[in-house]
C-alpha cells in the first residue's frame, strides 16, 4: 500500500500544505524553516505552479532554484510532495502554441493570463507535459526530500476546439464501433440529426437549442477517459526514473469532470482537496461527505486531505472566516474517516497575486496571530496520532454515486430544473450523518452486500447490471431507498420502456411508474402522513408493495408516493418525490430503525461526530468531535492521545482520540 510508504516516510500522519518560496526571498524562506518546525509541519507541497521558472523557454530547464528549495526542506526534515507544473503553463508556451489554449463550447478561445489554460487533446500540450514530468523525474526521481509525486493539479479545464473533436471522434469510433451503432445511441433518427461519416461529429458545441444528449452524455465519458490518459502519461514519465508514489489532487463532483472510481483505481495514494461551502455544522457535514467519498474512491484504504482551507470558507461569494477551533475539527473529520493526516492551502498566504485573499497557515499578519497558533495547535494534534496510521474505517450503510448517473443529469431537455444529483447525495448523506453513522459511497454494479442500508438518491441513468445487482441487493437481505427519477434511461439515455424504473428493480421495489409529474416552481405538497415535497411527483401503481404515504393533490390524490416492498429477504422502498429535510431525516431513520444500524457510540448526544478507525491487529480509536458549546460528559473515561491522558467529557467545541 503506498500510502503507508508515505507514512512510514514520515514517521506519522502527515501535516502542512503548498508551499510556494518562489513568491518569497531568501529571509522569509529562514523564517519558514523555523515556523514549519513549530506548526510540526513534515511534508510541503511545491512546484504546483512553477512552469514559467523551472522551464524559462522551451526545452531549457532551470533547477538551481529548486534544487535549494528542496535541499533546504530536507534539512529541516520536511519531505516534499513534488507536482509537475502542467496546471499553468507559460505564456511562452501558448505563444508558441496557440492552438493548445483551450476553446469554449461557444467557439470563444481563451487568452493566458489565468491558470489552466490549456487544452488536453492539444498534442504540443500533451508532449510538453510528458517533458517537464520527464525532466522533474530525472532530476529529482531519488532526491532524499521526495515522499510523493503529485502529478498536474485538480485536471480541471475542459475543452471544444478541433483537436478535441478529432480526439473524441477516436474515442466514439472504439465506443460504438459503427457509425450505425453511434446513430442507434444517440438517436439521430429524430430532428434530422443523422451522421454520415465521422468527420461530420463534433464535441457538444454551443448549437440553436438543446444539444443531442447521447453526445453529451459520450463527451463527458470521453472527456474523463482523456483526462486519465493524460494522467497517465505523466505518471509513466515519472515511473521510468523515480519509484515514489505517484497521484494528483482530485476535487470532488461536479468541480471535475472525472469518473472517480476510474480516478481512484490509477493513482497510487488517492488524494482530495476540500474547501468547505458552509460556515458552523454544516462545514463538519460538507467535510464529511468529501472525505467519505475519498475513502470510498480509495477502496476503503487510507488516503490523504491534500489541500484544504485552512481559516476560510466559501459561502454564497463572500470569503467567512471559520470559527475558533474549526481548523483542527475540520482537520480531524477528515482524519477520523481515513485520512492519513491534513494539508492545507496554502503555507504562507500570497502578499499579492491572484489568490492574496485565499487564507493560508501563515496569514499576511504573520505568525502573532490567531490562525498561525491553530494551525500550531493542529500539527501538535496531528502529531499525536501516528498510530493511527494504516487504520480504516467501516461502514454499513452506502450512498450509490455514478459518474454516468450524474453527467446524465447534466443533459439538455430534461424534464424540471429541480432535479439534481450533487445535492441529491448531500442530502442523502446528511440525513445519514445527522443520524451519527459513517457513510460510504458505492457504484450501483458494486458488490453491495456488507451494508446494512443502502441510499439511491440519483440514478436516473440506470444500467441492465445496476438494475439487477440493486434487485439482488434486496433479494439478500438488504434495505434499499430509491428515489424518485431512478432508473429511467439505460447507457445509452435510452428510456426504459413498459413502466420505470429498469425491470429488475421494479420487481424488488414492486411499484411500477407511469408517468412523471414535475412540481410547478415553489410548489410545496403535503402527503397524507403529514410530510411535506416539493419539485417532483409521479403517476405509480404498487405492484406488491405496500403504501406508506399517498399523495394529496390534483390528479394524484390517493395515489401512492412512498412504498415499501418485502422481496426475498430484504425491503425495496421507492420515494417517488422530493421530501422537506425533516421528513426525509424521519424516513431514514426509520430505515436504519427496521434494518437494526446504530452509530459505534450510540450513546453520544446529537451536535457530537464519532468515527472509528480500526487497524489490522485489532487496536480501534474512537474521534470524536464536539459540535456542541457545551461540554459532553463520555460514557467512560478513556485514554485520550491529543492530551495523552484520560479523559472524562469532551469540551465544548471540543475533540478526541480515545484509545478503546
Ligand atoms: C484549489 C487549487 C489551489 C488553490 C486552492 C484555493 O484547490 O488546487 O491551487 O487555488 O484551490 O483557491
Amino acid at each position: 500500500m503506498d500510502i503507508r510508504r508515505l507514512t512510514d516516510r514520515l514517521g506519522g500522519l502527515a501535516f502542512g500544505g503548498d508551499y510556494n518560496p518562489e513568491q518569497w526571498d531568501a529571509e522569509v524562506w529562514k523564517e519558514d524553516d523555523e515556523l514549519m518546525h513549530r506548526a510540526r509541519v513534515n511534508l510541503a507541497t511545491v512546484g504546483v505552479f512553477s512552469w514559467a521558472l523551472l522551464e524559462p523557454e522551451e526545452g531549457r530547464y532551470d533547477f538551481d532554484w529548486l534544487d535549494a528549495h528542496l535541499d533546504r526542506l530536507h534539512a529541516a526534515g520536511v519531505a516534499v510532495d513534488l507536482a509537475t507544473p502542467t496546471a499553468s503553463p507559460p505564456p511562452w508556451f501558448t505563444l508558441a502554441h496557440p492552438d493548445a489554449l483551450p476553446v469554449g463550447p461557444d467557439g470563444t478561445r481563451l487568452t493566458h493570463g489565468s491558470r489552466d489554460t490549456y487544452c488536453l487533446t492539444a498534442p504540443a500540450y500533451r508532449r510538453a507535459a510528458r517533458r517537464v514530468a520527464a525532466a522533474l523525474a530525472e532530476r529529482y526521481g531519488d532526491h532524499p526530500a521526495l515522499a510523493l509525486w503529485h502529478v498536474h493539479n485538480e485536471y480541471v479545464t475542459l475543452c471544444w476546439c478541433d483537436h478535441t473533436a478529432a480526439a473524441f471522434r477516436v474515442w466514439l469510433r472504439a465506443r460504438h464501433g459503427t457509425l450505425e451503432a453511434l446513430n442507434e445511441a444517440w438517436a439521430t433518427a429524430f430532428w434530422s440529426q443523422r451522421y454520415t461519416s465521422w468527420e461530420q461529429i463534433l464535441p457538444p458545441r454551443q448549437s440553436q437549442w438543446h444539444r443531442n444528449p447521447g453526445q453529451s452524455l459520450d463527451y463527458s465519458r470521453f472527456w474523463s477517459d482523456e483526462t486519465l490518459a493524460a494522467y497517465r502519461e505523466q505518471r509513466d514519465a515519472i515511473r521510468a526514473h523515480s519509484d515514489r508514489p505517484v497521484t494528483t489532487n482530485l476535487m470532488l463532483p461536479g468541480y471535475q469532470n472525472l469518473d472517480l472510481w476510474a480516478f481512484g483505481r490509477e493513482v497510487d495514494v488517492v488524494c482530495v482537496n476540500h474547501y468547505p461551502d458552509a460556515p458552523g455544522v454544516d462545514a463538519a457535514a460538507h467535510a464529511a461527505f468529501d472525505a467519505d467519498r475519498a475513502r470510498s474512491i480509495a477502496g476503503g484504504a487510507p488516503w490523504l486531505l491534500m489541500e484544504s482551507g485552512t481559516n476560510t470558507v466559501y459561502a454564497g461569494g463572500r470569503v467567512l472566516a471559520k470559527e475558533p477551533g474549526d481548523i483542527l475539527r475540520h482537520s480531524l473529520a477528515h482524519v477520523a474517516r481515513g485520512s492519513e493526516g491534513t494539508l492545507f492551502f496554502q503555507w504562507r498566504q500570497s502578499r499579492a497575486g491572484a489568490e492574496q485573499w485565499h487564507s493560508s497557515m501563515v496569514p499576511h499578519a504573520g505568525p502573532d496571530s490567531r490562525t498561525f497558533r491553530e494551525v500550531t495547535a493542529a500539527g501538535e494534534a496531528v502529531a499525536r496520532l501516528g498510530e493511527l496510521a494504516g487504520s480504516t474505517v467501516r461502514a454499513e450503510v452506502a450512498v450509490l454515486h455514478d459518474s454516468d448517473a450524474w453527467w446524465a443529469m447534466k443533459v439538455d431537455g430534461l424534464p424540471s430544473p429541480d432535479l439534481e444529483y450533487v445535492p441529491a447525495l448531500r442530502r442523502a448523506h446528511r440525513a445519514l450523518w445527522d443520524a451519527g453513522l459513517t457513510v460510504d459511497f458505492a457504484h450501483p454494479e458494486h458488490d453491495l452486500g456488507r451494508y446494512r442500508v443502502v441510499l439511491a438518491p440519483a440514478l436516473f441513468l440506470l444500467t441492465d447490471a445496476g438494475a439487477e445487482n440493486l434487485r439482488r441487493y434486496v433479494a439478500d437481505g438488504g434495505t434499499l431507498l430509491v428515489q424518485h427519477f431512478s432508473g429511467v434511461v439505460d447507457e445509452r439515455l435510452h428510456a426504459r420502456l413498459g413502466g420505470y424504473p429498469a425491470a429488475p428493480l421494479r420487481e424488488a421495489l414492486g411499484v411500477r411508474v407511469e408517468e412523471h409529474r414535475p412540481l410547478r416552481q415553489g410548489e410545496r405538497i403535503t402527503l397524507s402522513d403529514g410530510s411535506t415535497a416539493t419539485a417532483w411527483s409521479e403517476s405509480l401503481r404498487t405492484e406488491g408493495a405496500e403504501t406508506l404515504a399517498a399523495y394529496t393533490h390534483g390528479m394524484l390524490d390517493g395515489g401512492p408516493a412512498l412504498t415499501r416492498h418485502d422481496f426475498g429477504g430484504g425491503h425495496g422502498w421507492y420515494l417517488s418525490t422530493r421530501l422537506d429535510d425533516s421528513g426525509y431525516a424521519a424516513l431514514v431513520g426509520r430505515l436504519l430503525r427496521e434494518a437494526g444500524v446504530t452509530p459505534d457510540l450510540p450513546d453520544l448526544p446529537a451536535g457530537v461526530e464519532a468515527v472509528t478507525r480500526h487497524a489490522p491487529d485489532g487496536r480501534s480509536w474512537h474521534l470524536l468531535l464536539n459540535h456542541r458549546s457545551e461540554a459532553v460528559p463520555l460514557p467512560r473515561p478513556s485514554h485520550d492521545l491529543l492530551t495523552d491522558g484520560p479523559l472524562a467529557a469532551l469540551p465544548p467545541g471540543g475533540c478526541a482520540v480515545l484509545r478503546t
